[in-house]
């Protein structure tokens, strides 16, 4: 039964992670694709103008956590409140 009630859990999360990224897609394209590239290669002319880093592939990306993405924006949020 545990192991029933933790297959379900794993389940949804793995379908909140695809609804996640298909969310993101959007907010990439509009507002990261222009330097980071629409294939996260940042193979734009800005982005090779600027030497902005790929982000496909990257180590730093793929070792955050969903949860510590989260947080850093709410962070970086609230120092633009406090100023
Ligand atoms: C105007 C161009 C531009 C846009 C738009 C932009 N970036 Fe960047 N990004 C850069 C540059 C340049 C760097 C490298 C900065 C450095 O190394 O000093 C960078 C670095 C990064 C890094 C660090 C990568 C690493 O491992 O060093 C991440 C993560 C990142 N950007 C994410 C994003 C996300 C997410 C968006 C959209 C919400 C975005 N960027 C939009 C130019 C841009």
């Amino acid at each position: 039964m545990r192991y029933a009630i933790s297959l379900a859990a794993a389940f949804s999360l793995a379908v909140a992670n695809v609804s996640l990224a298909a969310d993101g897609a959007a907010v990439f394209k509009q507002n990261c694709a222009s330097c980071h590239g629409e294939t996260g290669k940042s193979d734009t002319a800005a982005g090779k103008a600027m030497k902005v880093p790929a982000l496909a592939g990257d180590a730093k990306v793929a070792g955050m956590a969903d949860a510590d993405i989260a947080a850093v924006v709410a962070y970086v949020k609230g120092l633009a409140a406090a100023k």
